[in-house]
C-alpha cells in the first residue's frame, strides 16, 4: 500500500514544528519498511517486539503483518499528532486492526520507557544524526537494557548524511555529528552482524542489524 497525501502532508509539517526529533521530511518508503522487518519476518517463534519512533506507521504498516497471534507488540513515540495518527490507524486499517488486542501504543520518548520484561526486537527509526551525543549515548545503553540477549535491534541512517551534513552546517554542529558518529561507530563496530544498503528509499538509507552479545560485555 501506498502513502497517502495526508500522510506525507502531516509528516511534513511535523518535521517543520519538530524538526529535530522527526528528522526526516518524508515517511520511510515500502523498501526500507520491509528492509526493518525483515529479523521479525524471519523468525519462528512467539516475539516481543518494539517499534521506537514510528512517526505515521510507515514502517508499523510492514510490521503488523508480521505480528503473529501470540507476540507482543508495543510502539513508543513522543509525538502528540502521530500518536493521534497511530491511535486512529489501529482503530480503522484492517491490518491494523488485526493485531490491535496486542499492541500498546506508549505516548513518551523512548529513553524513559521501563517495560518489566525485555524485547525479542527493536525497530527503531530515531534520527540518533539529530541529536545531543549525550541523548545518543543514553538510548543506545537503554536498547541494551530493553533488548533480550539473544535479540535484534534494527535501525536506519541516511546513507551519506554525515558527509552532506557536515557540508552544510555550522563547525560547532559539526563537532556534534562528529562525536554523534564515533558513538554509532563504537556500537556497530563491535555489535553489527550485518547492514544493507537500500537504494530505492528516498533518501537511500543503511540499515544497521545489531546484536548485543551478554553477559560480561562492557558498554562502549
Ligand atoms: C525519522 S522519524 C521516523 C518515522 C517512521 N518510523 C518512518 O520511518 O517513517 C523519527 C520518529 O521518532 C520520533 N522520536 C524522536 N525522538 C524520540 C524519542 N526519544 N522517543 C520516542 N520517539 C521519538 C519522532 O517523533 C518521529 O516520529
Amino acid at each position: 500500500m501506498k502513502h497517502t497525501v495526508s500522510e506525507y502532508l502531516t509528516f511534513f509539517r511535523e518535521f517543520q514544528n519538530h524538526g529535530v526529533s522527526t528528522g526526516a521530511f518524508t515517511p520511510s518508503g515500502r523498501h526500507l519498511a520491509r528492509a526493518l522487518a525483515e529479523p521479525i519476518r524471519e523468525r519462528t517463534w512467539p516475539a516481543r517486539i518494539l517499534e521506537v519512533g514510528p512517526g505515521t506507521g510507515a514502517v508499523t504498516r510492514e510490521l503488523v503483518r508480521d505480528v503473529g497471534p501470540e507476540d507482543q507488540f508495543d510502539l513508543v513515540e513522543l509525538n502528540d499528532r502521530f500518536v493521534d495518527i497511530l491511535r486512529r490507524r489501529f482503530d480503522s486499517e484492517p491490518d491494523f486492526r488485526q493485531v490491535a488486542n496486542r499492541t500498546r501504543i506508549l505516548h513518551q520518548p523512548v529513553q524513559e520507557w521501563k517495560p518489566a520484561t525485555d524485547y525479542d526486537f527493536i525497530v527503531c527509526g530515531l534520527p540518533f544524526n539529530n541529536f545531543a551525543v549525550g541523548l545518543v549515548k543514553c538510548i543506545f545503553k537503554h536498547f541494551e537494557d530493553l533488548l533480550s540477549p539473544d535479540g535484534t535491534l534494527a535501525f536506519f541512517e541516511y546513507a551519506w548524511v554525515h558527509e552532506i551534513k557536515r557540508r552544510l552546517t555550522t563547525i560547532e554542529d559539526r563537532r556534534r555529528i562528529a562525536r554523534v558518529r564515533r558513538v554509532l561507530q563504537r556500537y556497530l563496530r563491535l555489535y553489527e552482524f550485518r547492514q544493507q544498503t537500500i537504494y530505492r528509499n528516498f533518501p537511500p538509507a543503511v540499515v544497521h542489524y545489531l546484536r548485543f552479545h551478554k553477559p560480561g560485555h562492557t558498554s562502549p
